[in-house]
């Protein structure tokens, strides 16, 4: 729908003429298009609805080994401190938290309440004492500032109804080199998964580089990312809707 509707025979004179006045009163800015002045751009695709704490039984992904091919591939070693992002009941959590032992930290982050309480349930249990359980909301995962190696979003980027408030609230989380990887299928974004090119270009406009992606024994693919350290961060919510335009990601 139009933003402005002028008189069918309106000149080329008159328009020219009212523009600066509209812009003068607002038109044109997020405020005017329905948003507020802070507000983050809503990702132009849709987004899959959030349906279970796990993607696949235990069982059968460590039958291919999943969670190890991934620590594998991402050098994640003792000592580390790892963010898993929308962690769901801890499938990643257990095999992060005897990798980087009583030296490291893992943050086991959730958005469902129902969900973070599986965890906390879990961790208990098991005694995973290395484990600190974060809840985070769809636009803010909540991490403490700095305190970052790797962050990790298994299955869950396209469930993420704000993703460019959440990687821009992300981006100071991460010591200096951190990486993010996003393991995820490719399928449409309605369906559980993200296409990698439409991953890359909406990484990208939030100024994270594409370090590596390797494609897992069950066809999921696994891409890496480079940080952006304090110079390409993204600035504020305005800078984020400059760039996510400038960015034009499409499916
Ligand atoms: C399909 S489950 C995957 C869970 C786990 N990573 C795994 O691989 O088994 C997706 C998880 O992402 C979480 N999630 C969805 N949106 C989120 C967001 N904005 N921030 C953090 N977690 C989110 C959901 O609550 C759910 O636990």
């Amino acid at each position: 729908m139009p933003l402005l509707r002028l008189p069918p025979r309106a000149s080329a004179r008159r328009v020219a003429a009212i523009v600066p006045l509209l812009l003068s009163l607002g038109w044109g800015t997020a405020e005017a298009q329905g948003g507020a002045a802070d507000s983050f751009p809503a990702p132009a695709r849709a987004v899959s609805r959030i349906v279970a704490p796990r993607w696949i039984a235990e069982d059968d992904r460590d039958a291919f080994g999943e969670a190890e091919i991934v620590m594998d591939l991402l050098r994640i070693r003792p000592g580390q401190r790892i963010a898993d992002i929308g962690a769901g009941d801890g499938y990643y959590v257990r095999h992060l938290s005897e990798r980087v032992g009583p030296g490291g930290v893992v943050f086991g982050q959730d958005i469902e309440p129902r969900y973070l309480g599986l965890l906390r349930a879990r961790v208990a249990e098991a005694g995973w004492s290395n484990v600190v359980v974060v809840e985070g909301a769809a636009g803010d995962p909540r991490l403490p500032a700095g305190g970052i190696d790797v962050a990790l979003m298994i299955h869950m980027y396209h469930e993420i109804s704000d993703p460019f408030a959440l990687l821009h609230r992300l981006s100071p989380a991460f010591r200096d080199g951190g990486r993010l990887a996003i393991l995820d299928q490719d399928a449409p974004t309605d369906r559980h998964g993200t296409p990698p090119r439409l991953l890359a270009c909406e990484l990208r406009a939030m100024g994270y580089d594409r370090l590596r992606t390797d494609t897992m024994p069950d066809g999921a693919y696994l891409m890496s990312f480079r940080a952006p350290d304090a110079a390409r961060r993204t600035r504020d919510a305005a800078d984020v809707r400059a760039r996510v335009a400038a960015a034009r990601c499409r499916l």
